[in-house]
């Protein structure tokens, strides 16, 4: 297994999971990078076989439009068949836009092993929960 973490955040909430992640993954005897979405291209990332994607709820119910979004339409006919975990904050939404992002994906024949959504930045015991959720996908 190959993971790899790509996220967006713009005030924090969004990296307290991806770095979440990053420890429970590690800590399971696999190498996890975590990458700011524009520090990597698409093609840098591609032959991962386990991908977590965050990024929170943006205007309009959708992912990060400028650095987000570019990366996700480069990145997804490189792992059409492949498994993404979907991971991000939201506020007053509900969680739509993590329904639209998961529908998208599975439109583009990509799998979604889990979606991780916390509202506004995660406790302690939201934390807790998101590593059990990501150690039992190994
Ligand atoms: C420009 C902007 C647009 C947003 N649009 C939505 C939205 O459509 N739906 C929603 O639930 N939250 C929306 N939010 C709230 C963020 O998703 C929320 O503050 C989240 O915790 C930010 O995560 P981050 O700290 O990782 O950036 C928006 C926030 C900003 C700044």
């Amino acid at each position: 297994m190959k993971p790899t973490i790509i996220y967006w955040t713009g005030s924090g909430n969004t990296q307290i999971i991806a770095d979440a992640i990053q420890e429970s993954v590690e800590a399971l005897g696999y190498e996890c990078p975590s990458n700011y979405v524009s520090d990597v291209q698409a093609s840098d990332v591609a032959d991962a076989d386990l991908f977590f994607l965050g990024c929170p709820a943006m205007s309009g119910e959708d992912v990060e439009e400028y650095e987000f979004r570019p990366f996700l339409d480069d990145l997804k006919p490189l792992i059409t068949g492949k498994k993404v975990v979907l991971f991000g904050s939201y506020d007053w939404g509900d969680g739509e836009w993590m329904i639209n992002w998961n529908q998208e994906m599975v439109d583009a024949n990509i799998t979604v092993a889990e979606k991780i959504q916390v509202q506004w930045e995660p406790t302690e015991e939201q934390i807790e929960t998101i590593k059990a959720t990501v150690t039992s996908l190994f």
